[in-house]
């Protein structure tokens, strides 16, 4: 399984809906109650996966645009919701060089699992963009670092930090934000005049996901082992994949608004 590849987005999506934080969607929504239709444009779409979760939260109309630099996974959006009201279309683009690539008059940008992987400077224009647009911004599953597992084992400390640092190779944006990235963008939005609303939005992985556990598992040790921090890296990993109860990887999910 690739990095994003559908099946692997396929994999995390229920642990995904089931960790995005409800005040922070509450934030969002009650944002758009009043509207009749909302255009949204979802940066880094995957198949789909905000459109899917992110419907019945706002207004009865809604128009997304999706766009994602990876054809095979705009090739496998799907959806099974109402397409008299709910439109959408795709747009294979790479935004790495310009984020604004939203189409006139969208008022909500939302980006699932995408900030982390960009950088500081992506993040700054990002904001900039939404500022000049006057656009709100719904950006969820943004990682913050948090590996926990249960029951722990001595080497977590030292895996937990090498994946962080990991996560802060050049992804096609710049150097990585990687766990910085959701204080960044809170930050900038404030600095750009924003009311945000931020809140954790963990991911619990247990025994009843065997193939979500072992994947996550396998991809933050073959991290760890690029980085060459953990020698024991795959000890660890087979000490986990027979033990591990219940795997904890924190995110932080940000709503943010213009002050009218
Ligand atoms: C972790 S996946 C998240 C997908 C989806 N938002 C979800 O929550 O399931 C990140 C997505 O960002 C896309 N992506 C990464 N870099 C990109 C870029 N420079 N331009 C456009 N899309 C990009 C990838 O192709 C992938 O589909």
């Amino acid at each position: 399984m690739s990095g994003f590849s559908p099946e692997w987005l396929a994999l995390r999506e229920p642990a995904d809906l089931a960790a995005r934080n409800l005040g922070v969607l509450d934030a969002c929504g009650s944002t758009f109650s009043h509207h009749g239709a909302l255009a949204i444009c979802d940066l880094g779409a995957g198949t789909g996966a905000s459109l899917r979760a992110f419907t019945h939260i706002l207004p009865l109309h809604q128009q997304w645009t999706l766009v994602d630099h990876d054809p095979v996974n705009l090739a496998a959006v799907h959806f099974s919701g109402d397409e008299s009201r709910v439109k959408f279309r795709v747009a294979v683009h790479d935004f790495a060089k310009q984020p604004a690539c939203w189409p006139a008059h969208t008022e909500l940008v939302t980006a699932s699992a995408l900030l982390d992987l960009t950088s500081a400077d992506w993040i700054g224009r990002l904001v900039a963009a939404l500022a000049v647009d006057g656009v709100a911004v719904l950006a969820t599953l943004i990682f913050n670092g948090v590996i926990a597992a249960d029951p722990a084992h001595p080497l977590d400390a030292a895996v937990a930090t090498a994946f962080s640092l990991h996560q802060t190779s050049d992804k096609g944006f710049g150097p990585a934000a990687g766990p910085a990235a959701a204080d960044m963008m809170a930050q900038s939005l404030q600095d750009a005049g924003y009311e945000v609303t931020a809140g954790d939005s963990p991911w619990s992985i247990g025994r009843t996901a065997p193939a979500f556990l072992r994947q996550t598992l396998e991809g933050i040790a073959m991290a760890v082992r690029e980085t060459g921090a953990v020698p024991q890296v795959d000890e660890w990993l087979r000490d986990r994949l027979a033990n591990v109860r219940l795997l904890t990887i924190g995110h932080r999910d940000i709503f943010a608004r213009p002050r009218r």
